[in-house]
């Protein structure tokens, strides 16, 4: 039997991650739905088959084939745009009702488009899919998003479809894994416990621990720079510890 939600040469995601999308789209049935960066317009393709409007946002004007009716696109830097057309619905008293953030994959720049979107009236009742929360990098920002401050953040998940450790792509670096926030500003967070996952270890650093221990006995996918075996595992022990404070203090993400 062909998947063709699989068959896409194009769409810069895992196939789990494909499928977990398809079935958040496919439960939400968003009448409106935004994407941060359009690349090939793979991703978008299969938000715009589910929603009733897509608003695609992306540095560069993306030549897509047969680009779907109900798709607009943003050319853009999206830290200045996205808060336009957020701003624009808001006025509208309109809902964004699913969001992808795989736009700007440095840590301030992830942060700015998760921000921009939270501080939105017109992101009340929404559900939002975060790209590459699995590198490090990205992570930094989505961890210093201050989530608790917006009561309306009713569940954030940073490792909804874990990431992977790149072996003969990417070889010692972390990529995909897939975040979710899911905004509900009727049922505030509130009185109701932490809206960030704790109960559970952070996938992506984990994956970091096991690359640098790795590295020790395989060569190619261990870190550059370190000079010693000892180390490195003294290294991976000291941020074994490091993460178990973080998670002990509650602090990620607070
Ligand atoms: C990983 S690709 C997106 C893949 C796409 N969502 C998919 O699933 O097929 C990232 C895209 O974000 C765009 N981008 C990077 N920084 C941006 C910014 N500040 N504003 C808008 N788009 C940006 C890049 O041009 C690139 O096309």
């Amino acid at each position: 039997m062909a998947i063709d939600l699989f068959d896409d040469p194009i769409w810069q995601m895992s196939l789990g991650e494909r499928a977990a999308i398809e079935g958040l789209l496919s439960a939400v049935r968003p009448a409106l739905a935004i994407e941060v960066g359009t690349a090939e317009g793979a991703c978008l393709r299969r938000i715009a088959m589910h929603s009733g409007e897509v608003h695609s946002f992306d540095l560069i004007t993306p030549s897509i084939p047969d680009l779907p009716a109900n798709v607009r696109l943003h050319t853009g830097d999206s830290h200045a745009l996205l808060p336009e057309v957020l701003a624009g619905f808001a006025a509208e008293g309109r809902n964004v009702d699913f969001a992808l953030v795989d736009g700007d994959h440095s840590a301030d720049g992830v942060r700015r488009d998760v921000e921009a979107l939270l501080a939105s009236p017109a992101v009340g009742d929404t559900v939002i899919v975060l790209h590459d929360t699995g590198n490090e990098v990205v992570r930094t920002g989505l961890d210093a998003v201050p989530y608790g401050a917006y009561p309306k953040v009713a569940h954030v998940d940073l490792d909804f479809v874990p990431g992977h450790l790149g072996r003969d792509r990417f070889p010692g670096e972390l990529w995909y894994g897939l975040g979710l926030v899911v905004v509900a500003a009727d049922r505030p967070a509130y009185g109701s416990g932490p809206a960030v996952q704790t109960d559970r270890h952070h996938g992506g650093e984990l994956l970091a621990i096991a690359r640098d221990v790795l590295g020790g006995r395989e060569p190619g996918i261990g870190p550059r720079g370190y000079d010693g075996r000892d180390r490195r595992l003294a290294d991976a022990y000291r941020r074994i510890d490091e993460l178990e404070r973080r998670l002990g203090d509650g602090a990620l993400g607070a």
